[in-house]
């Protein structure tokens, strides 16, 4: 009973903003929550594994209306991008929850009123400096230079109201012993002892409460005022889970609790939060994981930067299993991280394609050139590999317990390794060639399948679909992700027949990639550049009518010898012919232009250029750079069978 009790594990990710659409720090936390889940399930345990958003406050009030917008229309329209989010990174959540559902804003109005009735939240009046995108008030001690917000260096904006007030400072003690009592209840070590420290500086009492804005969920007892936006988002995990209408389901899982979070969010989940539960007299999560900040390519990642890394664009250029791959094992789990698409790439080719695409081309090569493509017996005798497998399932294990993806995957890329160099040392190519090391040749093909079928399987919580298309290569006719981990045994893959083989990584050319790259970087310069706006002067109407533009067509173009970036034009009017220089010549070859229908302007000046009188000039538009033009393309009417000569107005 115990026991069972004691495989029971519910996982939340934080409820995300939809004040803006997902990026990779999302993404990054949803993966962890779900590989996380995936494992504990693999270890038969029973798992929730919840996400969300977050869905009221000042910042989306202000997101929607920049839009034109209802607040309910906006959140309605940008959750779906989460939801979205969720399926394109093949998260395998059991629930969503938005807190503008009944089942979530009952449950913030009946918690209030309880700590209402309980003498836990009281009426005051607040005043003082408030970070509206941060949603939070900054005390004076805490300020930046020159009234700025310390978390994102914005104004801070002075608020006076009236306002309710949670009694934080009651719990602080009781939630100090208990931190004490419990050193993995926050982790990893370094938030532990931030959060301690700040517990011991002592905590005023919560504002939670606010009167300035309408968006959130009114307070049961005063219309007047909303739920401030981190009281109704923390209550999400309780929500979710049937605190009021499901009391067994809530029971089943609150004990079982652990939350995992940016370490930007650690004094709500590790400080307010926990207070709130003390004084509701619930369970303090079993632990909260505050996991490290993605920077991008050395740069602090910003909308105004324009360097924001959008997850679904990563997911379809590079494959999902190889995205989720590199976020989970490119940083220790808990420190910081820089995101570069060179170094994911860097790892697709010698992670993926290379350790483990060619462990599992050679082996499947073999086992059916030399064996039929039925996988031999072991003999009942081990092999360093089926020692080492022992091992590794044990540091897997203890490494995902502790959140410690990196070092999970350290390990089984060692197996991998280590199996590939078996390959290289027992040369099963040379005891194909000799009868008598038959058993011997049995005996290796069979301990190679067998890693691949373990690796496979360890690798199923990080990357389920590539778990899945090894093990129908190897000819395994089952999910990898219902496995239980426990019930591997090495051997019971004999006798089994390999599946068809496809390459499971294909290998990035890195030449290419670059040179792509840079075509990309070069095309977003020219946007910009086509961005920077140069207005003339104001003219009338009348001014504008001097100008006569007229539909004709390039029939012919020759080189002017004298001229670099000249060419001279024939072109038909319909009612007559003219010569006319144009500077387009560094874009088209005279081929090009032949026959094309352009807008001509036919009353200017005659003038003469590197000697030919030019009588006209084409329309173009381009982006210039110093004067320069980078890209021109030519003004043709929709339909080219209008007439030529006809009026352009
Ligand atoms: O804070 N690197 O929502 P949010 C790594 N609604 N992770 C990052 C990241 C980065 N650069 N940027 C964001 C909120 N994250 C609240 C939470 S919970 C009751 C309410 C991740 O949309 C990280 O997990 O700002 C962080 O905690 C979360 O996104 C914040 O998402
Ligand atoms: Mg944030």
């Amino acid at each position: 009973m115990n026991d069972n009790n004691n495989k029971v594990f519910y996982i939340t990710t934080p409820i995300y903003y939809v004040n803006d659409i997902p990026h990779i720090g999302h993404a990054y936390t949803t993966v962890a929550c779900d590989t996380a889940a995936r494992y504990k399930r693999m270890k038969g345990y029973d798992v929730h594994f919840l996400t969300g958003t977050d869905e009221h406050g000042q910042k989306i009030q202000t997101a929607a209306q920049a839009k034109g917008e209802s607040p309910q229309q906006f959140v309605d329209r940008i959750h779906m991008k989460f939801r979205e989010l969720c399926k394109a990174l093949n998260a395998s959540n059991d629930d969503f929850i938005r807190t503008t559902e009944e089942r979530h804003i009952k449950v913030v109005q009946s918690m209030f009123s309880k700590l209402i009735e309980q003498g836990d939240i009281y009426k005051g009046t607040y005043s003082g400096y408030y970070c509206v995108p941060d949603e939070t008030y900054v005390p004076e001690n805490a300020m930046g230079p020159n009234k700025t917000c310390p978390d994102c260096g914005r104004p801070l904006t002075i608020m006076e109201e009236e306002c309710y007030f949670f009694k934080a400072s009651k719990y602080v003690p009781q939630l100090i012993k208990f931190y004490e009592e419990h050193e993995k209840a926050v982790m990893p070590k370094i938030r532990y002892n931030e959060i301690m420290s700040f517990l011991r500086g002592g905590v005023k009492d919560i504002a939670v409460s606010r009167t300035s804005l309408k968006w959130g969920i009114p307070l049961p007892n005063d219309e007047r005022h909303v739920v401030y936006v981190w009281f109704d988002a923390l209550v999400n995990y309780a929500s979710a889970i049937g605190y009021l209408d499901d009391p067994e389901k809530f029971a089943y899982w609150w004990p079982h609790v652990r939350h995992m979070v940016g370490k930007d969010i650690i004094r709500f989940h590790c400080v307010i939060w926990p207070l709130m539960l003390l004084a509701l007299g619930l369970n303090l999560p079993v632990e909260v994981f505050a996991h490290g900040w993605w920077t991008v390519e050395g740069e602090k990642m910003s909308k105004s930067k324009g360097n924001v890394v959008d997850p679904f664009e990563m997911v379809k250029n590079y494959g999902l299993d190889p995205f989720r791959y590199f976020l989970l094992r490119e940083v220790p789990f808990g420190n910081d991280g820089d995101f570069s698409e060179l170094a994911l790439v860097g790892r697709i080719n010698s992670d993926l394609a290379n350790d483990l695409g060619n462990l599992l081309n050679r082996t499947l090569q073999m086992i059916r050139s030399y064996r039929g493509g039925v996988v031999p017996s072991l003999n009942g005798e081990k092999s360093d590999l089926s020692e080492l497998s022992g091992q590794i399932l044990e540091r897997v294990d203890e490494a995902m317990n502790n959140y410690a993806f990196d070092e999970a995957l350290k390990a089984i890329w060692e197996f991998i390794g280590r199996s590939n160099k078996f390959i290289d040392e027992t040369m099963p190519w040379k005891l194909a060639k000799d009868e008598s090391q038959n058993k011997n040749l049995d005996f290796v093909l069979a301990n190679l399948y067998e890693a691949l079928r373990l690796s496979a399987l360890l690798v199923a919580t990080v990357m389920p679909e590539t778990s899945k298309r090894i093990w129908e290569q190897l000819g395994i006719d089952e999910d990898p992700v219902k496995y239980n981990y426990d019930s591997f045994k090495w051997g019971e893959g004999s006798g089994n027949k390999i599946g068809k083989s496809e390459v499971l990584f294909p290998r990035i050319d890195i030449d290419e990639w670059k040179k792509a790259r840079k075509a990309k970087e070069e095309e977003k310069k020219l946007q910009e550049s086509a961005a920077v706006i140069e207005h003339e002067e104001e003219i009338s109407i009348d001014d504008f009518k001097k100008t006569e533009m007229r539909v004709a067509r390039i029939t012919k173009c020759e080189e002017i010898p004298k001229s670099k970036k000249l060419y001279k034009l024939e072109v038909d009017l319909g009612y007559e012919k003219r010569t006319v220089c144009s500077g387009i010549k560094a874009f088209f070859t005279p081929d090009e232009l032949v026959g094309k229908t352009v807008i001509l302007v036919t009353n200017l000046k005659p003038v003469k250029l590197c000697g030919v009188e030019s009588n006209g000039m084409i329309l173009a538009a381009s982006v210039k750079k110093d004067g320069v033009s980078e890209k021109l393309t030519l003004l043709e009417p929709e339909d080219k069978s209008i007439p030529l000569g006809s009026r352009v107005s």
